[in-house]
């Protein structure tokens, strides 16, 4: 198509999330997207990120910001405000990367289930109950493919599923771990309202959401299972 926009994109943190995020702009089809770059406070992981990548390795955070429309913060938590608050005061569009993105705003009742000493990996699953249907989304642990490994090192080049520790005995083996975690899905959806004014899935109204959720779901665990009400922005 020649009639697609162009859009200029770069990266904050060249890590775990960075390396998924720039899988994912690559898969972007509505939009041209060109990554300009990244910028990473660990000099080594720039370096070696930019490198396999050939893209532009950006000394300072602003070059980066004064050479894109869309700026991925994929840094940790801690610098998220401080970078996200930089992007905006110069009129850019920044995709801030945070781990969860559930919604129940509609006055739907959730369970939450928060533990610091469950082994065995992340759990992402959401199970929708209403009065008309169920849907379980077991996305992960996932599913659609399991498989047996009786030794470690059989799987040495194998990438299995994020953060498994082992590859040895039954695994959760995603068949195609980013599209089952939405993440082509969700910055097709991104550069779609960058480049076309596309309304918004999801924005920081939903991040606010989902924090003041996990935050009642940590004020309900010390007043021992107590209902907290969630007040919704
Ligand atoms: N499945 C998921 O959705 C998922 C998975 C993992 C992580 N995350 C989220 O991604 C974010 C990053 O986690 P990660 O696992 O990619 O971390 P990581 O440690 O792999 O990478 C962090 C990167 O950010 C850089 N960095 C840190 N502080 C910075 C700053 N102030 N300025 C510039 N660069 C900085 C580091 O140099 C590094 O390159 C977190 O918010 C995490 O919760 C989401």
């Amino acid at each position: 198509m020649t009639n697609k926009k162009t859009v200029k994109s770069g990266i904050i943190g060249t890590g775990f999330s960075g390396s998924f995020h720039f899988e994912a702009i690559k898969k972007v089809y509505g939009t041209n997207v060109e990554v300009q770059g990244a910028y990473a406070i660990n000099g080594e992981h720039l370096k070696e990120y930019t490198k396999t990548r050939d893209i532009k390795a950006y000394l300072d955070v602003d070059s980066l910001i004064d050479d894109c429309d869309v700026v991925h913060v994929c840094t940790l938590v801690a610098s998220h405000e401080e970078l996200a608050i930089k992007v905006l005061k110069n009129d850019k569009y920044v995709i801030l990367e945070k781990p969860m993105t559930g919604y129940c705003g509609d006055g739907t009742i959730a369970d939450i289930m928060t533990s610091d000493i469950v082994m065995g990996g992340i759990h992402n699953q959401l199970e929708v109950c209403t009065n008309n249907h169920r849907t379980l989304c077991n996305i992960n642990p996932n599913t659609a493919m399991q498989t047996y490994n009786p030794v470690d090192a059989n799987f040495k080049d194998i990438y299995t599923v994020e953060k498994a520790c082992t590859k040895q005995g039954w695994a959760f083996t995603s068949p195609n771990e980013d599209w089952f975690t939405g993440y082509p899905q969700e910055m097709e959806a991104f550069y779609r309202t960058v480049a076309y004014g596309d309304p918004v899935e999801c924005d920081s109204s939903l991040g606010a959401d989902c924090i003041m959720t996990i935050y009642c779901a940590y004020l309900s665990a010390e007043r021992k299972g107590q209902e907290v009400e969630i007040e919704l922005l």
